[in-house]
């Protein structure tokens, strides 16, 4: 099969803060697991992130923490990148919208795409009354006003969230007019804000509905159906215009010759999408000499464009992304009279739309008391990594927080249950399997993989089990069934552990040679399969069992996942420990 094309983004981590289990299980461990898989796949991919540095949530924690938005955001983006290069999540590019090195042309790609959009004709300048705090003497926007949630969810009750914050009620996911809040608070004074003239570009969002829906209908089977429904039905509901600008100091500056755009920004979620963009050119840049190879990324009809999100996230990505995407190609006369057809952009220099964006629940957390929460900081609840990283390993948190990944509904954190899948599911399982006949490969085959002489049906039955499953699990990755792929996996050690039990080469060694080393011979064959399948999942185990079979690096691939090692080969050392014991 020829190479495939990807570029796969994870959700811009906000540079304010650190990050918790509920963000890696979110967007960036499966984004992980899905770029490992395509590589191991031998697939072309790009795997792009870095930090949202601009607009109010910044803003905000800078002053809280008495210092500028720029040391913050360096100083988190920092903190950020050790904790997913702790986890063993490698980026191509770990970028910042507001970084040093990646500022410029950040800004410059996200002024070209409010150019374009607004030559285009999608914008509506509009004066409006908006909150002003009079005692910070300066507009609301965003989360710098919070209040209760007005929306209405679908069975008709209120959703009533009093902690709704000005641009996104994190209850019901949708997006918050400020000036709609109920009992709304000024979260810089916490007094109540009054109402003040000020103007604003207003996307058209509206326009772009019929466009969107007939691309849903074409990507429908292929995405999550929590995705798909979400976006249907608030197309259904119909787009309400956005503004796309904000009367804010810290972001990029509105790029437009008109008095009413001094002095103002760009909304942080007009420009943190096109952070994708722009650090995809800084990395072509850094690759080879060209940052405007980024088209080869984006403007190609042949690169498919995943986004790893939370759900909070889906709005943005699966709607006022996508629009604001078409907008840089079409006028608004065009799509008027294109109606209600999105086709695909065949030839490269136009903007592809997302192939799939992959959002996952939340995650919650439960208490040991059982009552499960969300995750917050001012909960204090929250599993943070750097802290998980100072006393475990990363596998285990990656294993489990893909078993109990939150695909299609919110799962919760449990310490316990994570202490029990350690030492029950990774260690009694998956380990136990890999090391119960290391003792007897080393002192009776020299670590030399036997002959399979007498290998007879249950050989072949477990074998064929095995050589089922690069199919099967890839399938399941392809279909951003993380979840499922892993569990077959496990499946896969425990079916091994059944086998080894039945043939016991702890007594056949005595008694029957030939027997024994055709057990042998089918124990390392199986952790060859196993071991190279786990790589996307459980890459630190991986590696040592790679290391343990003496396979080189080429060879531990996708398609090579079954290929048995000869009679004879010589295996590696025994593997390190691969997973520890946790003591509840
Ligand atoms: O929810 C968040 O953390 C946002 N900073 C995600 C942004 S994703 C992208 F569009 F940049
Ligand atoms: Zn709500």
């Amino acid at each position: 099969m020829s190479k495939r094309r990807f570029l796969v983004t994870a959700a811009l981590p906000y540079s304010n803060g650190r990050l918790h289990v509920g963000h890696i299980a979110g967007a960036y461990l499966p984004a992980d697991i899905y770029v490992r898989y395509l590589r191991s796949n031998g697939d072309d991919v790009r795997f792009i992130c870095g930090s949202d540095d601009n607009g109010v949530a910044i803003e905000i924690s800078a002053r809280l923490e008495k210092t500028t938005p720029a040391e913050l955001s360096t100083r988190y983006n920092k903190k950020q990148y050790a904790d997913f290069e702790g986890l063993g999540i490698h980026f191509d590019i770990y970028g910042g919208t507001h970084q040093p090195e990646y500022v410029e042309t950040h800004n410059r790609l996200s002024q070209e795409f409010f150019k374009a959009n607004h030559n285009n004709g999608h914008f509506v300048k509009k004066s409006s009354e908006q909150l002003y705090d009079a005692q910070a003497d300066q507009f609301l926007p965003d989360r710098y006003v919070k209040g209760t949630c007005y929306h209405t969810l679908e069975d008709g009750t209120p959703c009533g969230n009093p902690e709704a914050l000005g641009d996104q009620c994190e209850q019901c996911g949708n997006g918050i007019d400020p000036l709609q809040l109920i009992n709304p608070v000024s979260t810089i004074t916490g007094t109540t804000p009054e109402q003040r003239t000020t103007t604003h570009w207003y996307l058209q969002l509206s326009k772009f509905q019929g466009m969107l829906a007939d691309w849903f209908s074409l990507v429908s089977l292929d995405w999550r159906s929590t995705v798909i429904n979400f976006a249907m039905g608030a197309i259904k509901k119909g787009l309400p215009e956005r503004a796309m600008t904000r009367d804010l100091q810290w972001g990029v500056p509105v790029p437009l010759d008109d008095p009413d755009a001094q002095g103002k920004v760009l909304y942080v979620w007009f420009d943190a999408p096109i952070g994708y963009v722009s650090f995809t050119a800084t990395l072509c840049q850094q690759l080879d000499g060209d940052w405007q190879k980024y088209r080869d990324w984006w403007q190609n009809p042949d690169c498919k464009i995943v986004h790893f999100i939370g759900e909070d996230n889906t709005v943005f990505h699966a709607l006022i992304w996508p629009a604001m995407l078409l907008g840089t190609q079409y006028s608004s006369k065009e799509i008027a009279a294109r109606g209600s057809t999105y086709t695909a952009p065949k030839e490269r220099g136009y903007y592809q739309l997302p192939t799939n964006v992959v959002a996952n629940a939340f995650l919650n957390i439960r208490t040991r008391d059982q009552k499960e929460e969300k995750i917050s900081k001012s909960r204090k609840n929250a599993i943070w990594i750097e802290d998980y990283l100072k006393t475990f390993d990363p596998d285990p948190l990656r294993y489990y927080l893909t078993i109990n990944a939150p695909e299609s509904q919110r799962t919760a954190w449990n310490i316990d249950d994570f202490i029990e899948r350690n030492n029950a599911e990774l260690i009694a399982t998956l380990g136990n399997f890999v090391n119960r006949w290391q003792k007897i490969v080393t002192d009776d085959f020299e670590r030399k993989v036997p002959s399979a002489d007498c290998a007879d049906q249950l050989e072949a039955d477990l074998l064929a089990k095995l050589k089922a499953l690069p199919k099967s699990v890839g399938d399941d990755i392809e279909a951003m069934r993380f979840k499922s792929a892993l569990g077959r996996i496990m499946d896969g050690f425990r079916e091994c552990n059944r086998y080894i039990d039945t043939r016991e080469p702890w007594k056949t060694r005595k008694s029957d040679g030939p027997r024994c080393a055709a057990t042998i011979h089918t124990c390392i064959q199986a952790v060859r399969t196993l071991g190279t399948l786990l790589e996307p999942f459980l890459p630190f185990a991986a590696e040592k069992i790679r290391q343990s079979l003496n396979v080189p690096t080429d060879q531990w691939i996708w398609s090579k996942a079954t290929d048995e090692l000869p009679i004879g080969h010589a295996l590696g050392p025994i593997p390190d420990i691969l997973f520890r014991k946790i003591d509840p």
